[in-house]
Order: C-alpha cells, then sequence, then structure tokens
C-alpha cells in the first residue's frame, strides 16, 4: 500500500476516486520498466480490477496513511501542545466550569454521552455535541454546515452565550495575565501575541491528531479473513448493497460530507437554515462519519436513538415521508437477521483508543 497523503481541499469524491485507482494499481502490481536506453523507468498500469468485485470494493475503505493539515496552518509540535492546552482549559468559558472537553470528550467518542448539550448555566442546547473524532478530514462543520473550517468553528463555542459565553477581549486579557501561556504562544507563534487567530489554529492542529484507532474491520480490510464475524461480512454487504447506506457513508471514514434528511420527526430545519430554497435541504443535516460509532451513543442531531439496533430499524421503516426527505430512505425490507448483521459490521468501526492524559493547566 502506498503512502497516500491528503493534502489541501480536495473534494473526498475526488480524493477517494484516487484513492481507490492508486490501491488498485497496488493491489494488481504495477509493472515497472526499467528502459535502459532513455533512463527513466516507465510505468505500465496493470488493468485494475473489476468495478464491483469484492477486492475493488474494499479498496474504497482503507486507512490513509497520514493525517493532512493545510498549508495555512501546517502542524507544528508547539501548535499541538497549546491547542490541546486551551482546549482542556476551563478558563475559555464565561463561567470557568467549561472547556472545549466538557462536550467533546475523549471518554465519551469525543462527544458528551448526552442526547442534547448543556452549555453556560446548565442550559440544553438544541442539538446533539458531535464528535470530533476524524475532523481532520472534514470538508464542512456543525450539523447544518454553518462552520467552514475547524479554525474558525473554534471561536465560535467560545463566544456563543448558550455554550462557553466568553467575549474574545475579556479571553485575550484572562490568557495574556497567564504568564506560562505567553510561553507557549511565543513558542507556537513567534512574535505574533496571543490573538484569536491563533488560539483558532492551535485547537484546530490538535483537534486534527483526535483519530480513531486501528479497528477489527480495518484488520479485515487488510486481508484477516478471520478480524471480524461471518455476520458482520454479512453486513458490510449489505451495507454496500441491499441498503444503500454506503450511497451517504462514504469511504474508510464512512461520510460524504454532505446533507440529507434522512427523515427523522423533530422539527429542526438544520442546512435548511441557509439552503432553504432546495427542497432536498430542508430539515437535512451533515452524514456523521461511522467511525468508532459504538462508543457515542445516543444518536442523531437529537440525541433521539439511545442504540444502533434502533438506528437499524429506523432506516428499515424510512422514517417520515415528506418532500425534503432523501430519494435513497425508503423502506427497506430487512429480515431480522439482515438487520443484525448491519449492526455487527457497525460493531467492528470502533478501534482500539489510546488513554488521553490530560494537560497540566498553565498559572
Ligand atoms: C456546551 C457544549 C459544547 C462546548 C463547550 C463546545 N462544543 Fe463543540 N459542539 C457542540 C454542539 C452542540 C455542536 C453542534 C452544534 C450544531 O451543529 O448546531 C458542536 C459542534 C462542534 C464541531 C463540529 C463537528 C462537526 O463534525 O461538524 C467542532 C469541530 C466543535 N464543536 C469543536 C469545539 C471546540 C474546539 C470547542 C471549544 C473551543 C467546543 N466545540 C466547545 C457542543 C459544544
Ligand atoms: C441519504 C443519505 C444516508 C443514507 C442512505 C444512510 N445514512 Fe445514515 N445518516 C445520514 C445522515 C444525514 C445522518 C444524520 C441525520 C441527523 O442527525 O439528522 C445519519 C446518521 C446515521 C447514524 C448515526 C450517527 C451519529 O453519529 O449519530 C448511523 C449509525 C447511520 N446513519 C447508519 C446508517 C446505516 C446503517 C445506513 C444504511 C441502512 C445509513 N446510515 C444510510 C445519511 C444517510
Amino acid at each position: 500500500m502506498p503512502n497516500i497523503v491528503f493534502r489541501g481541499p480536495v473534494l473526498r469524491s475526488a480524493a477517494l476516486a484516487c484513492l481507490a485507482s492508486i490501491a488498485a494499481a497496488a493491489l494488481a502490481g504495477s509493472q515497472t520498466f526499467a528502459a535502459a536506453t532513455i533512463g527513466a523507468p516507465i510505468t505500465v498500469p496493470v488493468p485494475a480490477p473489476q468495478k464491483g468485485s469484492a477486492e475493488s470494493l474494499k479498496d474504497e475503505y482503507r486507512r490513509p496513511a497520514e493525517i493532512p493539515f493545510p498549508a495555512s496552518n501546517p502542524f507544528t509540535p508547539e501548535k499541538l501542545k497549546l491547542g490541546k492546552t486551551l482546549y482542556y482549559d476551563t478558563r475559555l468559558s464565561g463561567s470557568g466550569a467549561q472547556s472545549c472537553a466538557s462536550c467533546h470528550n475523549p471518554g465519551y467518542g469525543w462527544g458528551d454521552g448526552l442526547a442534547k448539550g448543556v452549555g453556560d448555566g446548565m442550559k440544553e442546547l438544541k442539538r446533539r455535541s458531535p464528535t470530533i473524532v476524524n475532523a481532520a478530514w472534514g470538508l464542512i462543520f456543525m450539523w447544518d454546515g454553518r462552520a467552514p473550517s475547524l479554525e474558525e468553528q473554534a471561536l465560535g463555542p467560545i463566544q456563543a452565550a448558550v455554550e462557553m459565553n466568553m467575549p474574545i477581549e475579556k479571553l485575550l486579557e484572562r490568557l495574556n495575565s497567564i504568564t506560562e501561556y505567553k510561553t507557549l504562544f511565543e513558542a507556537a507563534f513567534p512574535g505574533e501575541g496571543i490573538t484569536p487567530a491563533g488560539i483558532g489554529k492551535a485547537i484546530a492542529t490538535f483537534e486534527r491528531t483526535a483519530i480513531s484507532g486501528w479497528a477489527p474491520f480495518d484488520s479485515w480490510i487488510d486481508g484477516d479473513a478471520k478480524a471480524i464475524s461471518a455476520s458482520a461480512q454479512r453486513g458490510f454487504a449489505l451495507f454496500n448493497g441491499k441498503a444503500q447506506c454506503n450511497t451517504c457513508h462514504v469511504g474508510w471514514n464512512f461520510t460524504d460530507d454532505s446533507f440529507h434528511d434522512i427523515g427523522l420527526p423533530d422539527a429542526d430545519i438544520g442546512r435548511g437554515a441557509f439552503l432553504g430554497v432546495a427542497v432536498k435541504m430542508r430539515q437535512a443535516f451533515k452524514t456523521p462519519g461511522l467511525r468508532d460509532i459504538s462508543r457515542r451513543s445516543p444518536f442523531m442531531h437529537d440525541g433521539s436513538m439511545a442504540t444502533l439496533e434502533a438506528v437499524v430499524e429506523h432506516y428499515d421503516t424510512g422514517g417520515v415521508a415528506r418532500p425534503s426527505r432523501s430519494d435513497l430512505i425508503k423502506p427497506l425490507g430487512l429480515t431480522v437477521e439482515e438487520k443484525a448483521d448491519l449492526v455487527a459490521f457497525l460493531k467492528t468501526l470502533s478501534g482500539s483508543s489510546d488513554v488521553i492524559a490530560q494537560p497540566i493547566q498553565p498559572r
């Protein structure tokens, strides 16, 4: 498997197509002929496996080898250290009681384990706190897509009255009064001082390192035929076949970074707040990735489903029929065994996860 690095704002589908074709070529074994007379080797690609074959399907699910960081905010260890410290620091909130980790906690699959987030003054938010796992590959953020980048997103919850309720000027003042923060910012952004842009870049850098661990599914994709059960293997076939889950939950991280109405009964208009004229965007929400999925119930933007069994049951019935509902969501006619197979497959997507040490807070 060649090293594949996604960099810059590549479209996921394009990147995946590229990943699939490179992997297919690797699988088939590109033949390299050393052309003695010309000098440079000439590579003749061997035809890729037939589309639709089990092997080419598996290639679409191979994990990338590296985390992508944008050219506008390249990785440095100093930014990571500062970002992690800020992420866990409750002094970023007006009440001094909440940090990003209060709602995006590694112990809860980088969510909070609640149906709806709980913000400043213990007030319930409108939606569930999504995971930030694999956000490095995200193309657009929030359930309704209102944040274009992790850098910009980070400054939102800090200032939002309902979340951390901390005006940015007050935050800059507070951070400037903490000597060790001055040192951390100077190391990460020499000569720039403590700025909102620096806070966003540092937190985004830390978030990009929150990636899902190697899962039984990955071992199976890698060729270990016994890594997942026969039931889960049937579930994988259903996911990509009869149940059509893969039309929206695309590729190794299982998302198309797009918005769909899957027929949930609640009244939240989601993406419709921005693209109200498009019928299909009314009540549409961002497709969540499915990595580590069994760690973060309850599910959906409204936290309305407690188990993966309930999720599969929902897809089997097709939910509420209305003009905005995706054409792909309709009664599936799954048998009891097929539903169990789908759930067994979904459970193979949770990997080993390392214990994450909380940083010492600067004084
Ligand atoms: C009070 C709970 C709470 C706190 C504190 C909080 N968030 Fe969130 N976060 C949420 C909720 C709820 C959403 C979804 C809101 C929506 O889509 O309308 C969200 C969405 C996000 C997303 C988008 C994820 C995606 O895939 O679309 C990111 C990234 C994120 N938060 C990072 C942060 C960072 C960084 C901080 C700290 C600066 C933070 N959050 C603080 C509750 C919280
Ligand atoms: C039309 C696109 C589409 C199809 C097809 C689809 N999903 Fe989804 N899926 C979504 C969207 C969008 C959400 C989030 C919906 C919301 O919260 O309003 C979601 C949510 C989920 C969740 C909850 C994730 C979380 O973090 O809360 C799971 C699990 C899931 N889907 C599994 C499946 C399975 C299994 C299938 C096939 C039976 C499937 N999906 C088919 C788009 C789709």
